[in-house]
């Protein structure tokens, strides 16, 4: 204990740190099996980001058409763009319509069809017959608040569940002993005491780090904290340079419009009034995958054919769709472009813009949640005591890209499992280890020196510089001169770390000092990005290098490693997992059919 910040110590067989889908799913799992469960939460958890997720959550659930697991399988290998791991991806698609089945049990108010089935819409890249047929109505909705309804279900299950919530409590740093972890360092906001959550089991459920770049749908808490006490740990972040930009934010305030709006019936046109999409993807057109959707806008802008006074942006055309459907399927984003744009959508068109969105890179785990620590000997080795789950992790299920709607089914088919395993592995019956006090003080003195920061620059400045860096330089597009560039700016980015200034020294709902801590975790997430994005010499996904425009399967099918000291990125890498975990001949996927080949839509 230091002299300065007395704490409170609490004793659990597990703590969940993030209460969004994830945090929700695995904390919901972990008490139902028994588990005396923390979830400790930044902000209220029905406030969390997953609050924000719109167009719904795919499964092969065949309630509008033929569906199965194994198309929705190679969908996500597709989409992933052949970097996803085989175990993952099928763990994802089998699981998927149990998963769904069981929040409609736990209260999901999902929308219905004539007959009372779960409705279902067509969402980018989820196609039928290996990629070969129509596209199929895989996404699950609840009008277009899907997120926001599965949020509040799992909420209210937890606490049924006699999960204990301790909400409003900042994360600050891993306690690792002896090479596992043994719980977590939080500071409390509204009070400003120390509290330490001693436990078999830590899992990190804090979402993405949208928040590293200018223009996001991320909501202002998405600032990677996971990612940037691993980090912090020495341990390494996988995947990093994808980063994926979702097609339809609102242009100028990056405010997200559902995909399921284009799979409504929405199209995209250029300042010709064109829809464009028909020449770069001519079977699937606005329903290609989201990547190759944000690329083709991107190209329109970049010859001219942009809509708008600058000519920068796009048109999202919903005016010709009944306004029966709009009111039934789209109430939300109706609302938001009339707030955000000034636009009615029964009359006028939406102006968009491609938008960060969604991180596929993140904390590395097996499909069981288990973080990785990956050696040359063992390249899947388990760092005990610790578990990602959501966006903050890295199964590695989207690969290079993520196929819209493919996000909320990850959360809770990957919460759940992530509770089946520390089921089995952590005893109940156990006493926990004493808390190893020299590391929390170690947590505690870098908080310290945050709190007494002297330097010259204010921490917004540094985040907006941060910001405006990776915005430009680890874009849509880029190139080994703009990487190469944004490696030297984000390395000085880092280094001014050092030199910043914190002016308030409270404890008590300090918005400067947790803006300060919430940049010490993006700073390692953005500078993983950048570097790793200059060091893949290949275009796969979301990482589209103009100077090497082809996907090299031959030297890049691997995942990258960047462990993050300061200022400095170190980079390894893994392999990709190739096994199912089911052959064809015991019902599982036929391999040929998921071989890697050209991604086109
Ligand atoms: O477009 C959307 O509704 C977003 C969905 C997703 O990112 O999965």
């Amino acid at each position: 204990m230091t002299a300065a910040y007395p704490y409170e110590v609490h004793d659990y067989d597990v703590v969940v740190v993030g209460a969004g889908g994830a945090g929700l799913r695995a904390t919901l799992g972990m008490a139902e099996q028994g588990l005396r469960t923390a979830c400790v939460t930044k902000v209220f958890p029905t406030r969390s980001h997953t609050v924000a997720a719109q167009g719904g959550i795919a499964a092969s659930l065949s309630n509008m058409g033929p569906d199965n697991w194994q198309w929705h399988m190679y969908d996500t290998v597709k989409g992933s763009d052949w970097l996803g791991d085989t175990d993952a991806m099928e763990y994802l698609a089998r699981e998927a319509p149990a998963a769904v089945y069981e929040l409609e049990h736990y209260g999901v108010p999902f929308s219905r069809t004539e007959e009372g089935k779960i409705y279902q819409r067509p969402f980018g890249g989820h196609t039928t017959q290996f990629g070969e047929g129509p596209p199929v109505q895989r996404t699950c909705a609840a009008a277009d608040r899907t997120g926001h309804a599965i949020l509040h279900t799992l909420y209210g299950q937890s606490l049924k569940n006699n999960a204990e919530f301790y909400i409003e409590y900042f994360a600050l740093d891993l306690i690792i002993t002896d090479g596992r972890c043994t719980g977590v360092v939080c500071w409390k906001l509204d009070d400003g005491t120390i509290h330490v959550f001693n436990a078999k089991m830590t899992v990190l459920a804090t979402g993405g780090y949208g928040r590293a770049y200018f223009s996001a749908t991320s909501a202002h808490t998405c600032t990677g904290d996971g990612g940037g006490m691993v980090a912090r740990a020495g341990l390494p972040l996988q995947d990093m340079e994808f980063v994926q930009f979702h097609p339809t934010g609102i242009y100028g305030s990056g405010c997200l419009i559902t995909e399921g709006a284009r799979g409504e019936g929405g199209y995209l046109t250029n300042s010709k009034g064109e829809r464009f999409m028909e020449r770069y993807a001519p079977t699937y057109k606005d329903l290609a995958s989201r990547d190759v959707v944000s690329r083709c806008m991107t190209i329109e802008i970049r010859e001219g054919r942009g809509v708008g006074a600058e000519a920068d942006h796009i048109h999202l055309h919903l005016n010709h769709l009944p306004p029966a459907t709009l009111h039934e399927r789209l109430p939300g984003i109706s609302e938001s472009a009339k707030i955000f744009a000034g636009v009615d959508v029964t009359k006028e068109p939406i102006p968009v813009l491609p938008t960060v969105h969604y991180n596929m890179g993140g904390i590395p785990t097996n499909y069981w949640g288990e973080v990785l620590n990956p050696t040359p000997g063992n390249p899947d080795a388990i760092f005990p005591g610790l578990m990602a789950v959501g966006e903050a992790g890295c199964a590695s299920v989207h690969g290079a890209n993520r196929l819209g709607s493919n996000s909320l089914i990850d959360l809770v088919v990957f919460g759940r499992a992530a509770a089946i395993k520390a089921g089995e592995i952590v005893n109940p019956k156990e006493r926990n280890a004493p808390v190893n006090s020299v590391e929390v003080d170690k947590a505690l003195s870098r908080f310290d020196a945050l709190r007494h920061a002297k330097g010259s620059i204010p921490t917004a400045d540094l985040r907006l510089e941060m910001q405006k860096t990776m915005q430009a330089d680890a874009a849509v597009f880029r190139t080994d001169k703009t990487l190469a560039e944004g490696v030297v700016k984000m390395t000085r980015v880092a280094e001014k770390m050092a030199d910043l200034k914190v002016t308030d020294r409270s404890l008590v709902w300090n918005s400067d000092l947790m803006e300060t801590l919430e940049l010490t975790n993006l700073m390692p997430n953005a500078l993983a990005t950048i570097v790793a994005a200059e060091a893949r010499k290949e275009s796969r996904g979301a990482h589209a290098h103009e100077d090497y425009p082809n996907r090299d399967d031959e030297n890049w099918r691997v995942h990258s490693l960047a462990t993050v000291d300061g200022a400095k990125v170190t980079l390894s890498s893994r392999p990709v997992h190739l096994d199912p975990l089911t052959r064809h001949e015991d019902g599982g996927i036929d391999l040929k059919k998921i071989a890697p080949k050209a991604r086109v839509y």
